[in-house]
């Protein structure tokens, strides 16, 4: 088996981390993960698997009776830590006794190999492009169900039936309003200050309105899941409406989750306004896709600030915040302002992609990349078919879509993606059917969060559930002055 050094350039007091291998042992905190020896025999996929751990070895493993541990040498001290396996054959090697054991810690900025949580809400394999919620495909999902029900699926982990479907529709329908006192809040925030900041605010303001969110019951937590799930649309429009100086509408009971957007959105109180049916199944898809997406840096966050306790409302405010940014949900308004640099004439296509891949230039192929996903993202393959339906069906064309396929062309032959496995991810066609609707561009990431919503809440719901959950405190290797002693600022 491979070593792994856990300092490049000094050797650790301790050694190094020398080996992971097999061995049969019984395994301890195994009641959540199917033990390996009662695994069905697996249908592995070659590239699947990291090199480290090759599909043979899982194989051998999994067909195996005994269960099995992980043998770590740290210079003269060997242990052995348990081995998890989750149900789409996940390997993790549980370290939750490293430190008190050995007295190191793991070192994982990014945390790319940490599990941090288990969970049965979303199953993404990024080496095959895989995404599933709760078990259903993202391309079933996406052709056949529709965004409330999706919502359902990802807070209950199964498809509702009709009735439980019709409650919950009713639930997130009747309680889209706003507290009257919390318009002024948007009032005193500047016109031009992003919406992300504004909705950040406002869901976090949510919790001075219903004290009831931090009760920490079952019951209040779900009846703040119902509220935040339904008045995030709300709050979105609002923070659009504000930014143009329009009076703020009021939610309309007779029209679809989808449709109620677009028409506080879009309408006024001067005229009527019918939401067009492509825009509103076309926004329905974008919110289906933008569902779930396990344990990104938003979704993470949430799951963090709610691991100490805090309400839904300040968690998800927090998630807001974390989705903002531009390696994150804030690449879908990135992607169009690259694309309408390329058309006003600013670079070429190729021009900026030589650009993207010069570390030195401070430039990346926005949209493309991901932490994850190590082949085309199957939510920016159904995008990119969208567009064309979109655009057809509304009688548009589009030139930036004709240079999102450009440049995804030459990244698709350019040796530079294709050995970092660089592939178009969901940001990189949304920002085309956003602008499509007629949605601003600096709210584009608002309609990320509003479809995210369903993904916070039900990890956020999962992670206060699970007796596993311990506040979320990683440590550190600290690299900073050894002890000294203060000086007088006189004699310094
Ligand atoms: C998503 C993202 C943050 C993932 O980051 P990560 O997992 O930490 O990956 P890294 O930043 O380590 O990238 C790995 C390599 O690919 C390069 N790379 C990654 N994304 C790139 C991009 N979009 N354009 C150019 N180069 C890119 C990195 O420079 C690095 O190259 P190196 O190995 O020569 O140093 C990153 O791909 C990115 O910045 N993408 C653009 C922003 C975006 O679209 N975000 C939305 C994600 S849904």
């Amino acid at each position: 088996m491979t070593g792994v050094s856990l300092m490049p350039d000094a050797a650790h007091p301790l050694g190094s981390l020398s080996a992971v291998e097999s061995q049969g042992l019984p395994i301890e905190g195994m009641h959540k993960f199917l033990p390996l020896n009662t695994m069905p025999s697996p249908t592995l996929r070659t590239e699947s698997k990291p090199a480290a751990l090759t599909p043979a070895a899982v194989v051998s493993m999994m067909n195996q009776t005994v269960p099995k541990t992980a043998k770590l040498t740290i210079g003269d001290l060997q242990i052995d830590l348990p081995m998890l396996i989750g149900t789409e054959n996940e390997i993790a090697i549980d370290i939750r006794q490293l430190r008190a054991k050995t007295g190191a810690i793991t070192y994982d900025p990014g945390l790319g190999n940490t599990g941090a949580c288990s969970s049965k809400i979303t199953f993404l394999d990024g080496e095959q492009g895989t995404l599933r919620y709760a078990g259903y495909s993202i391309e079933e999902i996406a052709q056949k169900s529709n965004f409330v029900e999706v919502m359902w699926l990802l807070l209950h982990q199964r498809l509702p039936l009709a009735a439980e479907l019709a409650q919950f529709s009713h639930d997130i329908t009747y309680h889209t309003m706003l507290h009257e006192n919390l318009k002024q809040l948007f009032s005193s925030l500047p016109k031009s200050g992003h919406p992300m900041a504004v909705c950040a605010a406002s869901v976090g303001a949510l919790s001075t309105f219903y004290q009831d969110s931090s009760s920490g019951s079952d019951e209040h937590n779900w009846i703040s899941a119902i509220r935040l799930l339904a008045k995030m649309p709300t709050i979105a429009a609002y923070s659009y409406k504000h930014s143009i100086g329009q009076p703020f509408m009021y939610p309309r009971n007779d029209l679809s989750y989808a449709a109620n957007i677009l028409y506080m959105l879009f309408g006024t109180p001067c005229e009527k306004y019918e939401p067009n049916p492509v825009m509103v199944r076309a926004l329905d898809l974008l919110l289906i896709l933008h569902a779930d997406h396990e344990q990104n840096c938003s979704t993470s966050t949430v799951r963090t600030v709610g691991s100490s306790g805090a309400n839904l409302f300040a968690s998800v405010s927090a998630g807001i915040s974390a989705l903002w940014g531009p390696l994150h949900g804030g690449a879908n308004q990135d992607v169009i302002e690259m694309l309408l640099s390329i058309r006003e004439g600013k670079r070429t296509a190729k021009e900026f992609m030589e650009l993207a891949k010069k570390k030195d230039s401070g430039m990346r192929l926005v949209g493309f990349g991901h932490r994850v996903y190590k082949n085309y993202d199957p939510r920016a393959q159904i995008l990119k078919k969208a567009c064309y339906e979109v655009l057809d069906q509304l009688g548009r064309k589009d030139s930036l879509l004709d240079i999102a396929i450009e440049l995804e062309q030459i990244a698709l032959n350019d040796s530079y993606f294709v050995e970092r496995k660089l592939y178009p991810n969901v940001d990189f066609y949304s920002g085309i059917i956003y602008k499509a609707l007629g949605i601003p561009v600096e709210m584009f990431t608002v309609f990320f969060a509003i479809g995210r919503m369903p993904g916070w809440v039900s990890q956020w719901l999962e992670c206060r559930k699970d007796p596993e959950t311990r506040i979320t405190r990683p440590r550190q290797m600290y690299t900073g002055a050894t002890v000294r002693s203060y000086t007088s600022v006189e004699k310094r």
